[in-house]
Order: C-alpha cells, then sequence, then structure tokens
C-alpha cells in the first residue's frame, strides 16, 4: 500500500491506496492556527506530528493493507518558514502562507533588480523569503540560531526520514529558488541574507526524499522498508491527483478561493500577470496558476447579507444560461492576487436598479467570479500555455449554473469529474508510489472518470467577451475611487 498525506492549514487528510492506487479509505485530523496580531498566522509544527502520528495510529487500526505499506508522499500548505537550530530542533512557530507581516520585506525584495526574473514569481507577502527578512528584523536571536529552513512538507519528511530534503514544487514559492534552473538561486539566497546550508537538498517530488526513521517503521507496525518521496507543495499536488501533467491539462477550483491551474512542458513565468510559475512535481514539466481570493466566498458572502443558503440563491437561477445581465459585480472582496496583485483592493457592484432583484445579484456574483477567473484564463494563455478544455473541482460545481457560465466565459469545455478522490492526498499518494516502485509518472498521474462535460454557449459567447470588456475596465475605476 502507498499512504498520500495533505497536510493542510486547518488540518491533515491521510489517504491510504492499495499497490495499483485505488483508495482504500482517508483519516482526518484538525488543528488550528493562531493569530497572535492581526495579519498574523501561525502553525506550531509540533501540532502537525500529533495529526500525523494519530492518523497513522487510526489507518493502523482500520486498514489490515496499512502492514505492507511501502511508499509515503506529502504535500503541505506552501510558503510557510519552519526555523530549525543546527541540533534540528523548531526555534519558534511556524510562520504560515496567509500571514501578512512581511508585506513591507516582501516589497523591498519584489523591487530588487532581477529578483522576479531569477524566482520567476513577484515576491508575494506570503512567500518565504520576506517572512525570514521580518524574522532577522525582529527577532535577530532566532535569525542567528537558524541552521536551516524547510516548509511545512519538508518538515514532516524531515520527522520521517530524519534527513533535509525539500521538493521542487514547494520550494519554487520560496523566492529562493531559480524556478527555470530548478536549483537554489546564491542571487536570491543573498538578496534576503540567506545562506545556501540554510537550504535542504533538493529532489524531484516523484524521486526519494529517503527511507522512513527503523524507530517508526517498528512503532507502527510496518513490515519492509517505507520509501518516503519528495512530496509537493498542495496545488502541484492537486495538478498530480487530477491528472494534469502535460501541456494542455489543467483544472478550475471553484473553493473558497478560485485556482486556474495549467500544466507545462516548459518554462514560461509572466511575474507582470500576478501568474504563478512553480515546478512541477516530477521533473522537466512546471505548472502556472492564477489565484483569486473570492471565489464562493463571494457568493457565501451574498447569502449571508441576504438570509439565504448559496444553493437556494443558484437554484433560483435554473439551469439555462441568461445573457449577461445589467448588474455588475467585482468580486474583491479580500482583494486580488491574479491578476491585479492588490491586497488593499475592495468589491463593488454597478448597474444597480430600482427593480435590481436578489436574483440579479446573485447572477452578477457568478459572473463576476467567472470574469475574474477569465482574467487568469488570459494571463496564463498569454503565456501559450494551451487549455483546450478543463476539469472543474470545488463546492462551486454543485451549481451547474455556474459551471455553465464558466464554459461559456472561458470558451471551452468544462468537465465535472465522477465522484471520487482526485485532490492532493490522492496525488500525495500517486508521488509516494512512484518515488517507492520507479513506476512512470505518466502512468501514474491521470484524469479521473469524467461524469459530464459542458460546452460553451456559443450564442452567448460573444455578450459574454463584451461583458468580461467591461468588467476589465471597472477595476482601474474602482482602485481610482478607492
Ligand atoms: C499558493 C498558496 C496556497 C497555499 C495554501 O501559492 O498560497 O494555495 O498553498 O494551501
Amino acid at each position: 500500500a502507498f499512504l498520500g498525506i495533505d497536510l493542510g492549514t486547518s488540518g491533515l487528510r491521510a489517504l491510504l491506496v492499495n499497490a495499483e492506487g485505488t483508495p482504500l479509505g482517508a483519516v482526518e485530523r484538525s488543528y488550528a492556527a493562531t493569530h497572535p496580531h492581526p495579519g498574523w498566522s501561525e502553525q506550531d509544527p509540533a501540532q502537525w506530528i500529533a495529526a500525523f502520528d494519530s492518523a497513522m495510529d487510526e489507518l493502523r487500526a482500520t486498514f489490515p493493507g496499512f502492514a505492507d505499506l511501502r511508499g509515503i508522499g506529502v504535500a503541505g500548505h506552501m510558503h510557510g518558514a519552519t526555523l530549525l537550530d543546527a541540533a534540528g530542533k523548531v526555534l519558534r512557530p511556524c510562520i504560515l502562507w496567509n500571514d501578512t507581516r512581511s508585506a513591507a520585506e516582501a516589497a523591498v525584495l519584489d523591487a530588487m533588480p532581477d529578483v522576479r526574473a531569477r524566482s520567476g514569481n513577484i515576491v508575494f507577502p506570503g512567500f518565504t523569503a520576506p517572512k525570514l527578512e521580518w524574522v532577522r528584523r525582529h527577532e535577530p536571536e532566532i535569525f542567528a540560531q537558524t541552521a536551516k529552513v524547510l516548509l511545512p512538507a519538508a518538515y514532516l519528511n524531515y520527522y520521517l526520514t530524519g534527513e533535509y530534503v525539500a521538493d521542487m514544487s514547494d520550494s519554487a514559492g520560496t523566492s529562493w529558488l531559480d524556478v527555470g534552473k530548478r536549483q537554489w538561486s546564491e542571487r536570491l539566497l543573498e538578496a534576503s541574507h540567506m545562506r545556501p546550508d540554510q537550504m535542504p537538498r533538493l529532489v524531484e517530488g516523484s524521486e526519494v526524499a529517503g527511507g522512513m526513521r527503523q524507530k517508526l517503521a517498528r512503532k507502527w507496525g510496518l513490515s519492509g522498508s517505507v520509501t518516503v518521496a519528495g512530496g509537493a507543495g498542495d496545488n502541484a499536488a492537486a495538478a498530480c491527483g487530477i491528472g494534469a501533467l502535460n501541456e494542455g491539462q489543467g483544472f478550475v477550483s471553484l473553493g473558497t478561493s478560485g485556482v486556474l491551474l495549467a500544466a507545462r512542458d516548459g518554462y514560461a513565468p509572466a511575474p507582470e500577470t500576478a501568474v504563478h510559475t512553480f515546478c512541477h512535481a516530477v521533473p522537466g514539466r512546471w505548472f502556472q496558476m492564477g489565484v483569486m481570493l473570492s471565489a464562493t466566498d463571494s457568493l457565501n458572502w451574498l447569502a449571508r447579507i441576504t438570509g439565504e443558503k448559496p444553493a437556494k440563491l443558484t437554484a433560483l437561477l435554473g439551469n439555462v444560461l441568461h445573457p449577461p445581465g445589467a448588474v455588475r459585480f467585482l468580486p474583491y472582496l479580500s482583494g486580488e492576487r491574479t491578476p491585479h496583485n492588490d491586497a488593499e483592493i475592495r468589491g463593488g457592484f454597478t448597474g444597480l436598479s430600482a427593480g435590481t432583484t436578489r436574483q440579479d445579484m446573485t447572477r452578477a456574483v457568478l459572473e463576476g467570479v467567472a470574469f475574474g477567473l477569465r482574467d487568469s484564463f488570459d494571463a496564463l494563455t498569454g503565456t501559450d500555455a494551451k487549455l483546450d478544455k478543463i476539469i472543474a473541482i470545488g463546492g462551486g460545481t454543485a451549481s451547474r449554473y455556474w459551471v455553465n457560465l464558466l464554459a461559456t466565459v472561458l470558451g471551452v469545455p468544462v468537465q465535472l469529474p465522477a465522484s471520487g478522490e482526485f485532490g492532493a492526498a490522492l496525488g500525495a499518494a500517486r508521488l509516494g508510489r512512484i518515488a517507492a516502485t520507479g513506476v512512470a509518472p505518466e502512468s501514474v498521474i491521470t484524469p479521473p472518470e469524467i461524469q459530464v462535460e459542458i460546452l460553451p454557449d456559443t450564442e452567448k459567447m460573444e455578450a459574454f467577451a463584451a461583458a468580461h470588456q467591461a468588467f476589465r475596465r471597472a477595476y482601474p475605476a474602482l482602485k481610482s475611487i478607492q
């Protein structure tokens, strides 16, 4: 059997699969982040280990196949800085991806000549390098003791193997990696006062990071040797779970935030559009993604203030697509990443009239989110990414209206998978299997069974393209009055 771990922000999910990669079952544990000051978000890495240990105990008690575990892959929330001293002891709580305390340090690094050129990305405030700059300035005694910096997934791998190893996909989100060359960049390290010896050894996500420590294998009654894969950042792992490996393959996720991801055969960064360009979890491949901060969150907000359930609001629209409405929604409730990289911008409605109904506003919200994802789509295809069809996942896909709208606004068929496992935990389990057995990634990282393919409504595409242009013009106007 093989095990995939999704070390998430709010909890850990451990998925056991059999020798052929078919899911056997999953267990979950939750934990919290602490917010000691506004904008701060931290987690004690001991919580991850406790959650993992307890998940292992439950797997052992529940699944007979657990005893012949051969490989583990870990996917983690990205960008978090876990600082270790020379003895491998954690020096302070991990500073998470959604912690914004280092916005000023990020802006300084981002403005340095050749930083974007080498890392292929904007230095976003959530990325790792500015966090270390913050620690250097505010906690110099901790900075001085920092012997290694590990991302969350690499920290769990360190617990499992006793080795300092990190995978390329997660490391791409540090602002220390030369993402095109897949190696640490001395220039980028130097820019944020770091040294190469503070970095873990790099491996590909599908390669072997190390073997599970004997002590742990004995503790869980594991009979053979267990290989630990390089693992991945959660988005690369999600791409492995949904089978987005080659050029032309990608997914759109309608979750709290929205993600549009495209697998790439080559390296074509576009930091000026706030597209993220990261290494994939397999050699010789990259992926690009646009991130929208409020996707289903926008609908949830409307539901909250109207006292309705989100599903009720969307059900009132029926399934047949209406042409674009006169009311427009700008979905910037928490600022926006792609394409604006603007943490300060806030949302808005335009075109309200005395006759505007709740239904009109619901339609506007769904359209605004679809238009925002179209912005990411344009940013990705602007780098020659091919997305001829897209798999849609996430809570928002429960609304067929929204999926119809998305297919029409993006102008490509949108596929909905049949129910089952296709998330980051499955992607991580696949990496564990590849690392342990040497099987070809292409034979394992495959798309799920598709339940239905939704085609764009060609008669309405032109009207939606025009409405999208108007949506684009609304951002600078909104910006100018805030
Ligand atoms: C990616 C990002 C998030 C985290 C959280 O850039 O910040 O998706 O990986 O899971």
